[in-house]
């Protein structure tokens, strides 16, 4: 069996952030957020809007496309670090469209790279038998966890979500022809947001620790902390041997043999540095960071759906994708739109 990509779908909050509202109550301004990064303006989640509704939209807008009905997926992948239930939002996506042979549906949490580790995973259930419709979704809402009196951090990020349908087909054509993927626990301090304990008396004996603290408060998590310079240092040494790595499984090593360069949205200095490095000229970059900022586990999928819908991604297209962020995660796929 092979795999192929039959439709994209994308979302975003109503409400535009530029940078000039950054500068508003953070020590920043327009030319510095621009010339370090390439983002100009950034969506954020307000008012009643969710992160599950913004991935139902995406959802629906890939099945359009892929003219699938929602009654025949039969799998739903929602990648997402910060989703609207700590238990996981696909189920809501399989509830929402109306999938009503409850398919399976569960959430995959990887940061920036989860959007490719789904697209892997589709194709593991697809290859494995029994999957024919694929969902992936990619969503995060960021926003949520950034200190916004950081100005090294919350200036970097927005919220989105985009999805693909994978389809499963006949081998000969297969479109995803080939992934690297990788992590490394070792650079995890470079970009967190953890559980925060509750102040615990610490002069007391262990034994009694355990019932001093008990019952334990509602705790948090605490607001995102990055080492930028190091992410910075670790996706352009990393992504561009990751692609090439993808590129030789696809058996397609060399810059010419793919049409469109799709990375992670995170900065637009990095994308230069990786394509630059992989000698890819500018015209086959695909980025919108400029208008959306670092969506997450959505930014691959929310570039896919805007380069597809307006014409620049054309069907038989060959992308090289990598997604690279917390955990530390770093994943790439070649895959023929
Ligand atoms: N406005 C004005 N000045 C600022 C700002 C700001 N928003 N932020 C930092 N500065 C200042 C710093 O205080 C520092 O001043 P100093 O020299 O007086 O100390 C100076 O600018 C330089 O700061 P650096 O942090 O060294 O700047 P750098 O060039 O490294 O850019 C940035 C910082 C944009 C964060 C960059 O490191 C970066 O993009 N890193 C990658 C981050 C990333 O992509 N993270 C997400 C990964 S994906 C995921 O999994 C979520």
């Amino acid at each position: 069996t092979g795999c192929k990509l039959v439709g994209c779908g994308s979302a975003v909050p109503s409400l535009r952030v530029t940078n000039n509202d950054l500068a508003k109550f953070i020590d920043t301004n327009d030319e510095w957020i621009s010339t370090r990064t390439g983002i100009r303006n950034r969506r954020v989640l307000s008012g009643k809007e969710n992160l599950t509704d913004l991935a139902i939209e995406a959802a629906q807008k890939a099945l359009e496309m892929a003219e699938v009905d929602p009654k025949d997926v039969d799998l739903i992948l929602l990648c997402s670090s910060s989703g609207d239930d700590r238990f996981g939002g696909a189920p809501v996506i399989q509830k929402a469209l109306g999938c009503k042979h409850n398919p399976l549906a569960f959430d995959i949490t990887a940061a920036c790279s989860g959007f490719l580790l789904g697209l892997f995973s589709a194709s593991c259930y697809i290859k494995a038998g029994g999957f024919k419709n694929v969902l992936v979704v990619g969503a995060d809402a960021i926003s949520r966890f950034v200190d916004w009196t950081d100005r090294g951090s919350c200036i970097l990020f927005g919220d989105a979500a985009g999805a693909v349908l994978v389809q499963a087909c006949d081998i000969r054509e297969d479109g995803l022809f080939g992934f690297d993927l990788h992590s490394d626990g070792d650079g995890k301090r470079h970009l967190i947001s953890t559980f925060k304990e509750n102040e615990t008396d610490d002069d007391a004996s262990s034994e009694n620790r355990s019932m001093t603290s008990f019952p334990p408060k509602c705790s948090s998590y605490s607001y995102l902390q990055m080492n930028g310079r190091e992410i910075f240092k670790f996706a352009v040494r990393v992504v561009p041997q990751s692609i090439e790595a993808a590129l030789e499984k696809a058996g397609l090593v060399g810059s010419n043999n793919f049409d469109w360069l799709l990375l992670h949205q995170a900065n637009q200095r990095i994308i230069d540095g990786v394509a630059t490095r992989l000698e890819v000229p500018s015209e086959r970059v695909i980025s919108n960071v400029a208008n959306y900022g670092n969506t997450s586990a959505a930014s691959i999928p929310l570039a896919l759906d805007e380069a597809v819908r307006g014409g620049k991604v054309q069907p038989g297209h060959v992308i090289a994708a990598a997604g690279f962020g917390a955990g530390l995660t770093w994943a790439s796929a070649i895959f023929r739109w």
